[in-house]
């Protein structure tokens, strides 16, 4: 590489000084068959101890397991053993305090590990490494990871579908236009509305369990692709790890990405259904709306305007969706082309996997924390709900069920919406003798048909918008969450 450090490289950057190429370096890890130091560059855009020392309790507890295992099955004296175990445990209170100091010429999070391990104990904290690769052992740190943090995000989602189902139940008697082409459609409870996106939470929820359950397999002993020639037990290291099942596989135990692809697809999806939330905050924010008004902590002001006050929070989590749906992507890329097993390619993956993680789970509290602190403008919603004919359908309906064919009812109402468009009022406006004029079926008791209540409340199909319906759902989600562990593996 060049002389200046190369590309991205200024001189003012401490931490990315240019150095000589092949100048001498710290001895590496598999320093024995090499004559030459690495590149500085190459050492820089191949380490990825920034982004996985992220996973050092994990390596940590894995290579625990791993050392008790092999003093278990005598590939370690008993005294090797309990010394390695005894490091490594140290070794985790000071990871934990964040005491670790991290070198970037040690590449990554096992070799730091192991480096500090081995300086400490002598040539034991070398015997680490029998039976076992850097291969299983990032496959291995990167479920449990998961593991620990998916968990904390299912719990999240679980604790927003609790706000929202409560906010539901405060607001039960709220009404507001339903829309369909962001034109005024048919009234619904607001309190239906929210439980739409409980049901989608829910989906997302599951998604997350059924990415975490199938992730809950223990790649530890595959080796670096072929399994290992000493007797290790496979079944007792996962059991300390607490993982549910071995890999039968190991060439797909260490180059198996899957998990964390379906594990960013669900946090796509959630991310999509947050971000279609935020839109909806947005509009209903605007002055034209009027429909909630967002608290102070949750929004931000404008530097020049002294009237703003922008729903930054909602642009945020609609603007964070891209970067997930972009570590989706990112994934999918490095891996539609890998040979089997382990590529360098794969190194590529957490990167995105923990943004991710952080993102999601920073979106998801940032909501749980805004919406108890929103005001519901019920008057605006309920006379944006009583415009822009919203109960024409019920007219229809009407006509409908005193026998006309819906398809006739249909027209003969448009006609009516028409006059009333022209006049610049409601239907219920009408006379009795002007509706008649259009369809003699139509009798006095149509204007209490048209009342907004009447209207939701008539909407009593399962799932629909009236008040029992609505009431029932939000009993059943109740129950459903009360029953609910959010903590831990689901
Ligand atoms: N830092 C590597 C990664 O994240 C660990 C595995 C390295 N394996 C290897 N054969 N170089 O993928």
């Amino acid at each position: 590489m060049a002389k200046d450090g190369g590309p991205g490289v200024t001189a003012s950057d401490p931490k990315q000084a240019p150095e000589p190429p092949g100048a001498a370096r710290a001895s590496s890890m598999w320093g024995g068959r090499f004559a030459e130091a690495t590149d500085a560059l190459v050492q820089r855009v191949n380490a990825s101890i920034g982004v996985d020392q992220a996973m050092a309790e994990d390596d940590l507890l894995g290579s625990i397991a791993h050392a008790r295992m092999l003093m278990r099955q005598g590939i370690l004296t008993e005294a090797e053993g309990e010394a390695m175990v005894a490091g490594l445990r140290q070794l985790l209170t000071e990871v934990r305090a964040g005491k670790v100091e991290w070198r970037e010429e040690l590449e990554d999070v096992h070799m730091n590990l192991e480096s500090v391990l081995t300086q400490r104990l002598g040539p034991v904290g070398g015997k680490l490494h029998t039976a076992r690769s850097r291969n299983d052992q990032v496959a291995t740190d990167a479920r449990l990871h998961l593991a620990r943090r998916g968990a904390e995000v299912r719990g999240l989602v679980i604790e927003l579908r609790r706000v929202i189902v409560r906010l539901a139940a405060e607001h039960i008697d709220v009404i507001m236009p339903g829309y369909t082409h962001l034109q005024v459609a048919q009234p619904v409870r607001f309190a239906h509305h929210l439980l739409a996106y409980q049901e989608m939470l829910e989906r997302d929820q599951g998604r997350l369990e059924d990415a975490l359950k199938r992730a809950d397999v223990s790649p530890l002993g595959a080796g670096a692709l072929a399994g290992t020639t000493f007797p290790i037990d496979r079944a007792y290291t996962a059991e300390l790890l607490g993982f549910g099942a071995v890999a039968g596989n190991s060439m797909d135990a260490v180059s198996d990405r899957d998990y964390m692809l379906e594990t960013l697809s669900a946090l796509a999806i959630l991310m999509m259904h947050l971000s279609r939330l935020s839109e909806e905050l947005i509009v209903w924010s605007t002055s034209e709306f009027g429909f909630v008004t967002l608290s102070d902590a949750y929004t931000t002001g404008s530097s020049i305007m002294p009237q703003k006050k922008n729903p930054d929070v909602c642009e945020l989590v609609r603007g964070k969706t891209g970067r997930v749906y972009g570590a989706l992507m990112g994934l999918l890329t490095v891996m539609k082309g890998l040979p089997l097993t382990y590529n360098k390619d794969m190194q590529e993956d957490k990167e995105g996997l923990f943004d991710a993680l952080s993102t999601a789970s920073d979106c998801l509290r940032l909501y749980i924390g805004m919406l108890p602190t929103m005001r519901v403008n019920a008057a605006r919603m309920r006379e944006a709900a009583s415009r822009a004919y919203s109960n024409a359908t019920d007219l229809a309906d009407y006509l409908a069920r005193r026998g006309l064919p819906f398809r006739e009812a249909h027209h003969v109402v448009g006609r009516l919406v028409a006059t009333a468009i022209e006049r610049g009022v409601p239907l219920e406006a009408l006379s009795l003798e002007e509706l008649r004029a259009e369809d003699p079926r139509i009798e006095a008791d149509v204007y209490a048909a048209l009342d907004l209540e009447t209207v939701v409340d008539a909407r009593r199909s399962y799932g629909g918008t009236a008040r029992e319906r609505v009431l029932e759902r939000i009993a059943a989600a109740e129950a459903e969450l009360a029953g609910l562990n959010d903590e831990g593996r689901p």
